[in-house]
């Protein structure tokens, strides 16, 4: 993955308990040099060995440590050069949702090598709305719902959100069911 994505876990760690503690996380997970370039590639095993180091070291169970990170990264996206060209200031939340995989496409063109996750998005009768999401990664739904509540905030709106039992249709790594309240 792009290193927006570990320089973002180098921002939580860092600003939630200090640089000391981000160089200890990387020489537990392994990793000789604690800086990451935004803009180049690594591989996705970095992230993973980030993530499962600071649910360790912290005791964090790691669906609420990709929940709060998908909440801070988002807000950590929107200072980079890449989340400024996006601008979510003045759309609404479930337009930006609706256009997921156009807002993916447009990343693309300035960072080529994204293997983007697909996303189909729409309401339902009792104006909830279903999130379907699909990946080449396993284990990342729980970064899903942060990214989402992390959208909510920016965009001002309350929302539930849960993880449906089994994803809706074959394929799919998962569904989620979410409410404007
Ligand atoms: C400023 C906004 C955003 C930016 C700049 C952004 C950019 C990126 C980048 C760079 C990656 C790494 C993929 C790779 O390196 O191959 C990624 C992955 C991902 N993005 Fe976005 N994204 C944004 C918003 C969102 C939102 C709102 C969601 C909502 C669900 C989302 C869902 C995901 C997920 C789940 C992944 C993990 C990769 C996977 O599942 O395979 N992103 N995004």
């Amino acid at each position: 993955m792009y290193g927006l994505i570990n320089h973002g876990i180098e921002r939580f760690v860092t600003d939630k308990f200090g640089a000391s503690d981000w160089r200890d996380v990387c020489m537990r997970a392994g990793i000789t040099d604690t800086k990451f370039e935004g803009m180049l590639t690594y591989p996705d095993d970095v992230t993973y060995a980030l993530i499962g180091t600071i649910c360790e070291k912290y005791d964090f169970a790691p669906a609420d440590a990709l929940e709060t990170f998908g909440s801070y990264w988002l807000g950590y996206c929107q200072t980079t050069i890449v989340g400024k060209l996006l601008k979510f200031g003045g759309e609404e939340f479930a337009d930006i949702l609706y256009s997921l995989n156009a807002m993916h496409a447009r990343i693309k063109l300035s960072m080529p090598h994204l293997r983007p996750p697909h996303f189909e998005f729409e309401e339902n009768p009792d104006g909830s709305y279903q999130l379907h999401y699909s990946s080449e990664r396993e284990g990342l739904e729980h970064l899903v719902i942060g990214l989402v509540r992390g959208l909510a905030e920016q965009t001002k709106t309350r929302i539930d959100i849960q993880q449906d039992p089994e994803p809706a249709y074959p394929g799919i790594r998962a569904s989620f069911t979410l409410r404007i309240i």
